[in-house]
């Protein structure tokens, strides 16, 4: 048996469980079929869903728990699920799937930014067991993107997160597929101690700002054993960031892991203790990248990518720090994010460019304290060699193939 189905073993038998305790006290299951959910796909579901929630949030136990049942599938209308709740820990169980509406008029006068969210609950636990799904139909979304489509009259640049926590602590998602968001797949805004284990996302390469998970001010964020494959950032690590891990990973298609972009509006940016390891980028724009705006303030520091694997990739390791939306249109600033002990080890893999290493640091606030080693990346051509360009950055690298650039 391979670990894989030892722990799907394990969650049947601990699905299995919490079905049977959920039955012996009736009051703290809260299946949205018996709040008039209809399993057919057309049918609008998101007052059965608000109100099985509602119940499981203001039950008076310890542990309550919202259910949508398996082998069914539920049209959701954008909503918001808020806290507190009374009881401590909640369990989101979504064995079936939920579909967001496919035409973006649902959102007419609403709020764009989202579809599905949850704001202000602790001890929140969205678990598909292997089966759910959350699927954003985000076709209708991507068709009148501004991004693609500038010239159409009505173009939007705001779509919806297919799945928001905003302000929680102590929460997860894990063991469920998510596909097709409008915009981003999973956000995580203002929580503490938050975990992403065993989730699949699946959008098209071309999918217009898809990013697959986006961080932002938020502390000890685990993302884990998952594979993302979008149009944009595989995971993107937003301001006021600390203490988050990502480790064993897949990304491809998609923009890599990124920290940033970064200081945009001018703002002071903290971001810090950032490891990535055990990350495989397949045929991606970027691998691990970390981007900041010449007139941002602060600091990204203690960064670590580790044992990362890269095949086909267009710029597996680059810090810009010169980053503007429009190549070179940004003029050049005294201020910057400043950049330091950032490490990169055990990195092996392919470059479709000629420039493999691309640590491009400002004149004003150049980065330091940059370490490489064990790195050996080559063309993804056959017999092309690649480049190691470095501009205002010191820092330490030993057996480091393309190399060595950094200054000392
Ligand atoms: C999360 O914990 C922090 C620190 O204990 C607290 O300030 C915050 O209100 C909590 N968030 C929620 C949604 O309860
Ligand atoms: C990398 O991506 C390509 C194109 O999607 C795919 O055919 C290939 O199987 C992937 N490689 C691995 C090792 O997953
Ligand atoms: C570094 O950034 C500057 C400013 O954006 C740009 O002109 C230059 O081409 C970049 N260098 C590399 C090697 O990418
Ligand atoms: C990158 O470095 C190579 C070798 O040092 C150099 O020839 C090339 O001009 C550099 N490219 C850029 C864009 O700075």
């Amino acid at each position: 048996m391979d670990s894989a189905s030892g722990v799907l073993l394990i969650f049947l038998f601990t699905s299995a469980t919490s079905l049977l305790n959920a039955h012996e006290i009736d009051e703290d299951n809260f299946n949205v079929m018996d709040y008039g959910a209809t399993s057919d796909d057309l049918t609008d579901d998101s007052q059965a869903f608000l109100e099985a929630w509602d119940d499981a949030c203001s039950a008076s136990v310890e542990s309550s728990r919202v259910y949508v049942p398996a082998e069914k599938t539920f049209v959701v209308d954008p909503i918001t699920f808020h806290g507190p709740c009374y009881a401590s820990t909640i369990n989101f169980a979504i064995s079936g799937r939920i579909m967001a509406p496919e035409s973006p008029s649902s959102w007419d006068g609403g709020d764009a930014s989202q579809w599905l969210g949850f704001k202000n609950v602790n001890g929140l636990k969205v678990d598909g067991f292997g089966f759910g799904l959350i699927d954003g139909q985000g076709k209708g979304w991507w068709d009148q993107s501004c991004r693609y489509h500038p010239r159409l009259k009505q173009c939007t640049t705001l779509a919806p997160t297919a799945l928001k926590f905003v302000s929680c602590n102590e929460s997860s998602v894990s063991n469920m597929k998510f596909t097709n968001s409008a915009q981003t797949h999973i956000l995580v805004r203002g929580c503490n101690s938050f975990s992403i284990d065993n989730v699949m996302i699946e959008s098209p390469g071309n999918s217009p700002n898809t990013d697959g998970i986006h961080i932002q001010s938020s502390q000890h964020v685990l993302i884990t054993n998952s594979r993302i494959a979008t149009g944009d950032d595989c995971v993107s690590i937003g301001d006021h960031t600390s203490n988050i891990e990502i480790e064993n990973v897949e990304c491809g298609p998609g923009h890599g892991i990124s920290i940033g972009s970064l200081g945009r509006g001018g703002n002071y940016v903290q971001v810090q203790n950032i490891l990535v390891t055990d990350a495989f980028f397949n045929g991606t724009t970027n691998g691990a990248r970390i981007k900041t705006w010449q007139v941002g303030r602060g600091y990204v520091r203690d960064v670590t990518f580790q044992n990362l694997l890269f095949n086909h990739v267009q710029n597996p390791i680059i810090i810009d720090q010169n980053y503007c939306n429009v190549r070179n249109a940004c003029k050049e600033q005294e201020t910057g994010v400043q950049i330091s002990n950032v490490n990169y080890k055990e990195v092996l893999g392919t470059s479709t460019t000629d420039i493999a290493i691309n640590i491009n640091c400002s004149r004003s606030v150049p980065c330091f304290g940059i370490s490489m080693e064990s790195i050996q990346l080559l063309s993804a051509e056959v017999g092309k060699q690649v480049t190691a360009n470095c501009s205002n950055a010191y820092g330490e690298e030993v057996d480091v193939v393309p190399g060595p650039c950094l200054l000392d």
